[in-house]
Order: structure tokens, then sequence, then C-alpha cells
């Protein structure tokens, strides 16, 4: 049955099976937006967190970043790898957690979080190669929270969610049409609903809301359309599974309008499986998130 979108965001945002971000990070991503912060003072929020920081040290200091076992400090880390590296680390540390402890019927959790990962290691080769002014950095983010609305409806809504997976093996198609079919909206929107509540920036919220739709991006186009391919891409190269089987299309008009060719696409692939090599400690922290 099709539900009255507001107040299914009610229920969602009430509920008490709703995850909740981390406040360091909510913190971190404050400062990260307001010019009076300087490094040192994030550096210095992320060590306050001793988990955390351990997490990030790993990370820091895997083969992904090309300096193992070097990189003492938080502190240090910024200074090495810049603060946008090191904030993109606490947020992919933290956001694996937010299913920690849960179980899903409807979706295969790590295998969700893969594709998650795949998505964002994609979208970052994506908008290196685009080479606009995205940040890939900030395409990874946006990889990595893109799917979030399956996530919550599955953790909040699990039964009326169950309702799209069955409508799903009556009728093949894509998860967007089978939710909006049976729901009235979409994970996308619910992603955007979450990111909102959580105050993270507005190119996030977009990645999410417009990931399937990157056309109507009138803002962040290049990171809505990163995010966009960097799904696609992270499905055709079988990383993680987003939870059902229709593999979309990639978006010609973008295509088009970034003027893409063939090339450009061989170019993304190589890039991704050279990430993907460098990227096992980033998928052990899947695995320890259980
Ligand atoms: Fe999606
Ligand atoms: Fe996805």
């Amino acid at each position: 049955m099709v539900m009255d979108s507001a107040k299914a965001r009610r229920k969602i945002e009430s509920t008490q099976d709703l995850p909740t971000l981390p406040t360091v990070i909510g913190k971190i991503l404050d400062m990260a937006n307001s010019p009076m912060t300087n490094a040192a003072d994030i550096g210095r929020v992320i060590e306050q967190d001793q988990a955390l920081t351990a997490k990030v040290l790993k990370l820091v200091n895997s083969a992904y970043y090309g300096f193992p076992g070097q990189i003492r400090s938080v502190q240090h880390a910024i200074v090495i790898l810049g603060f946008n590296k090191v904030k993109t680390i606490a947020l992919a540390a933290s956001v694996f957690d937010l299913s920690k402890g849960r179980d899903s019927n409807l979706l295969d959790l790590p295998a969700f979080w893969e594709h998650s990962l795949g998505t964002a290691l994609a979208a970052k080769v994506v908008a290196t190669k685009l080479g606009t002014a995205l940040q890939p950095e900030d395409a990874f983010v946006g990889g990595l929270i893109h799917d979030l609305g399956k996530l919550i409806l599955a953790l909040c809504l699990p039964k009326e969610y169950g309702d799209v997976f069955e409508w799903l093996l009556a009728n093949p198609s894509t998860i967007r049409k089978a939710e909006r079919e049976v729901l009235g909206f979409d994970h996308a929107q619910v992603g955007d609903w979450i990111a909102e509540k959580w105050r993270l920036p507005m190119e996030l919220r977009n990645a999410s809301r417009l990931h399937h739709s990157p056309t109507q991006a009138r803002d962040d186009r290049e990171m809505v359309f990163c995010v966009h391919m960097g799904d696609i891409l992270a499905r055709g190269f079988g990383i993680g599974s987003p939870g059902d089987a229709m593999m979309e299309e990639v978006n010609l008009q973008s295509w088009q309008h970034f003027n893409l060719d063939v090339p450009f696409l061989d170019d993304v692939s190589g890039l991704l499986i050279t990430e993907m090599k460098k990227a096992g400690d980033f998928f052990d922290l899947i695995a320890q998130s259980r």
C-alpha cells in the first residue's frame, strides 16, 4: 500500500531503530564547513575518540595511501594527507558502524556496505578522470552514503520494505521502481531525509537524492554524475551487492553533457581495478563492523 511520504518520514525519524551518526562525525563535518576552523582543531576532535583514532590510523597507514606504517597521529596524518582526505577516512571509518549489531532479512549488510564502498572508490576515479573542480575525496564520500536510504528503510520500515522485495519477485524491475510502486517514494528520497536530519552538506544530500536521476541536478552536477556512474560501475564490477538484481543504464544525457567517450570508460575501469587492489583495509573495516 502506498504510504503518505510525510507520514513515512515522521515514522522513520521517530523510530528507535533509526541509526545515529556519531557526534564526532557531525562535529567534523560542521568544522569542515567553517572558515574559522584549522586542521589542528579537527585533528584534536578526532583524537578525543579513541576507537575512531585507531581506525583512522589503520587506514592512513594502509597501502591505499602509500605511507605504510609511517603516520603516528591524526595530526600527523592531516599534515601529510591533507584535511580533506582525513575527513573522508574518519567518515568511512564510522559509516560502516551505522548497522553494527543489527541484522536485516532484507539486505545482506556486509554486501550492502561493499557496494557502498565500491561506489565510493568508483565515484572517486570518475571524479579524478573528469578533472573538474570536484574533489575526488568528496565524490568518495558521496558514493559511500548514496544508498543509505535503503539501509534506513530495511532497519526502520522492515515490514513495508519487505513488501517492496516481494513485489520485485513478481515484477522484475529496478528497486527504485518497486519502491515507488509499493511505497510511493524511493530510497534516494529517504537518503535525502536522513542526510538533512544529520545536517550533512547539500552536495551529499544531492548525491543521495539524485544518483538515479542525474539530469535533474541543478547544483552539484559533477558530484551527482560521479556517484551515478560509480553506482553502475560498482555493480558492473560485482563489488558487493546493492540488494537488488536489475542493473541501471548510464544516463545518456549526462554522459553527453560531460562529453565522454569509450576510452574514458576504459581509463576509469583501469583506475578502479588499481584502487580495488589497494583498498583491502577499507574492506576489512566492513568485516569488523558487524
Ligand atoms: Fe540507489
Ligand atoms: Fe547503489
